[in-house]
């Protein structure tokens, strides 16, 4: 008779000394596999007298579900430290910090942005959108900019030739539907927006007031020197409810460029202008010095222009659908570039957009520095 405590106790180590996979499998062939040793042994069973076969056979085959249940709980112990260990291998410390050689850097239009919605955020300004591709009526005509208007030439704009090109794939760039156009949709003018202002338009016309966003993002013009670039970017402004006044302007924008700047005594001028979709129209300074070539703001009796903006003209609030007799508001615009250029001393706009590596470890800003108002806005 065999001695099943032996074999078992064979068995059990041999399985306890599998360490991989592999090596229990080769165990498991040994002892359950077709020609392994407990499955040949319940196979004898067969040659046995026949008043021990009952007994044997169960004894037998208690054994081969014991050996069968270590093997199991064998194959799953190894899994799980299969899985510490290789846990344990690919293990990165994601708190050490980026190598410095690695660190990508902020580029000085994004940091400039996040510093301006952090500023108007906590105003209670929220972000909204509009597409690059215009159509003619929500980057002119609806801001009261009538075809043959002067301010169209003033615009440098860069028509689309839309029957030409179609529909772009990605119907988010012009922010409608995608594919071919419809006849009819041929006729309209595209062009690739002149300013942030349009966005104004599509704010009111799809949200009811009060309205309180900025709208920043890219606008072209065919210029180019020093000064101007083809794609630039601008922020657009918007509060419309019942009782916003100039007052509110004046207080909203004056605490924008003293939060911008760093300087909480820095002094505005706003001077009487125009534009189409605003009446009355200002556009704003700020003081500054140029003493010794050599500009700083804040300081000093010289001016600089930064901005333009005004109560938001009747006839586009009508014309976006809502009643110039019961609301009223402000807007305004600038120029990013512009702006990070002052405070951040970068002389010429055209080296934001040469990708320049040296310019952008200059330059840039980095990545964990996120601007609040709490927090600090800039290193
Ligand atoms: N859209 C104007 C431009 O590009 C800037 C501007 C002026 C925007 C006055 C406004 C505003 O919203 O009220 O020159």
């Amino acid at each position: 008779m065999q001695d099943l405590e032996s074999l078992k106790r064979k068995w059990t180590a041999a399985i306890g000394a599998a360490d991989s996979g592999a090596a229990l499998d080769a165990v498991r062939v040994e002892a359950l596999g077709r020609k392994g040793e407990i499955t040949l042994l319940l196979k004898s069973v067969a040659e046995l007298a026949h008043e021990e076969r009952r007994e044997e056979g169960t004894r037998r085959n208690a054994l081969k579900l014991e050996i069968a249940a270590a093997i199991e709980a064998r194959a799953l112990a190894l899994t799980d430290a299969e899985l510490d260990s290789r846990l344990a291998a690919d293990r990165i410390d994601v708190t050490l910090p980026a190598r410095p050689e690695r660190e990508g850097r902020l580029h000085p239009i994004t940091q400039t942005l996040d510093e301006i919605v952090a500023i108007f955020g906590e105003m209670g300004f929220s972000v909204a959108e509009g597409p690059d591709i215009e159509d003619d009526f929500h980057n002119f005509t609806a801001l009261n900019i009538p075809p043959e208007h002067p301010a169209r030439q003033m615009h440098d704009t860069f028509y689309v030739d839309a029957a030409s090109i179609g529909r772009p794939a990605n119907p988010d760039a012009r922010g409608g539907a995608s594919g071919p156009l419809d006849a009819g949709e041929s006729n309209i003018t595209r062009v690739l927006r002149t300013h942030t202002s349009p966005v104004q338009i599509r704010a009111m016309q799809s949200t009811k007031p009060p309205l309180r966003i900025i709208a920043p993002g890219r606008t072209y013009r065919s210029d180019s020197d020093m000064t101007h670039t083809p794609m630039f970017h601008q922020v657009e402004g918007l509060v419309v409810d019942e009782t916003t006044h100039m007052g509110h302007l004046k207080g909203c924008l004056t605490d924008f460029c003293r939060a911008y700047f760093g300087v909480a005594d820095l002094k505005l001028r706003f001077r009487p202008s125009f534009f189409p979709f605003t009446e009355p129209s200002a556009e704003v300074d700020i003081g500054c010095s140029r003493k010794g070539g050599e500009l700083k703001i804040g300081a000093g009796d010289d001016w600089l222009e930064i901005l333009g903006c005004g109560m938001v003209h009747p006839k586009v609030l009508a014309i976006c659908g809502i009643d110039p007799t019961r609301y009223q508001g402000f807007a305004f615009g600038m120029g990013i570039e512009r702006i990070a250029m002052l405070k951040y001393g970068i002389p010429d706009l055209r080296t934001f957009f040469e990708g320049d590596l040296r310019w952008l470890r200059h330059y840039g800003f980095a990545g964990f520095d996120v601007p609040t108002l709490t927090g600090g806005l800039a290193r």
